[in-house]
């Protein structure tokens, strides 16, 4: 049997990893993995996980490590995850980076860091629109819905996240160089980072990114 397939996309809140990441899921034929979804899942359905992780997420903090360990740990092990699948937003700490390293064991996870400047962050953050029913991603000047407010796929009404206001930002974007940049020089040491230059449109993006990964061995 073929070794799983892992990617991990890196980099700042807004960078883009959520839009490429459902490209590269349908694209590659795995899962997306994003530990702000299911967060947010857990938020909405007010589960014990969804309450404990509020109060960071609405400060723009990161959610304790041993919280995200369990989630994540979880779903990896989900028969879905067998062939491999995308992380979007983990790890984002270096204990976080650890831990997943043991866990994988001698499987080599493919890194790409997503490189954007801080000022496009605040900027893609302050138009996103984000799919209430299928968690489809639009921005009012980027991916503009056909029909206002109404989402491209599903029709259902686009929303604001609430960590998208401007302050939030500010602080999500500090928390980001403080703890998860350290993972850029964790996994360039370990020789399996990639650079991906993220300031391009989307469709160049996915290209770079495509461009970027092995080619996909037949099953
Ligand atoms: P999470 O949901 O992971 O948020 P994030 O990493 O902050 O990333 P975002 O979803 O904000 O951005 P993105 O890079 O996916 O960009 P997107 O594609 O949407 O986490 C939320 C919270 O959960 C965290 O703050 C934390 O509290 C908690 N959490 C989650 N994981 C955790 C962990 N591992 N440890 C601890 N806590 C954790 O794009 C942004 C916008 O730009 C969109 O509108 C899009 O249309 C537009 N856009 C995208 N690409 C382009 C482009 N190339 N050109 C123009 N516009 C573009």
């Amino acid at each position: 049997m073929q070794r799983p397939f892992v990617i991990i996309l890196l980099g700042a809140p807004g960078a883009g990893k959520g839009t490429q990441a459902v490209r590269l899921a349908a694209a590659r034929g795995l899962p997306h993995v994003s530990t702000g979804d299911l967060f947010r899942e857990n938020l909405k359905l007010e589960t014990p996980l969804g309450k404990q992780a509020k109060g960071y997420m609405e400060s723009g903090w990161l959610v304790p490590d041993e919280l995200v360990l369990d989630m994540l740990f979880a779903r990896v092990a989900r028969p879905d995850c067998v062939r491999g699948y995308v992380l979007d937003g983990f790890p984002r700490t270096l204990p976080q980076a650890q831990a997943f390293g043991e866990r994988l064991g001698r499987i080599e996870p493919i890194v790409i860091d997503f490189v954007v400047r801080d000022a496009t962050i605040v900027e893609r953050a302050a138009g996103r629109l984000t799919c209430k029913a299928c968690g489809n991603i639009q921005h009012a000047r980027f991916a503009p819905p056909r029909v206002a407010g109404k989402c491209d796929r599903c029709s259902a009404e686009l929303v604001q996240r609430p960590d998208d206001a401007p302050a939030v930002v500010t602080e999500r974007l500090r928390v980001y160089h403080e703890q998860t940049q350290p993972l850029v020089g964790y996994y360039q040491t370990a020789g399996v980072l990639r650079e991906l230059d993220g300031e391009q449109s989307p469709e160049a993006v996915f290209r770079s990114l495509m461009g970027l990964l092995p080619p996909q061995e037949a099953a």
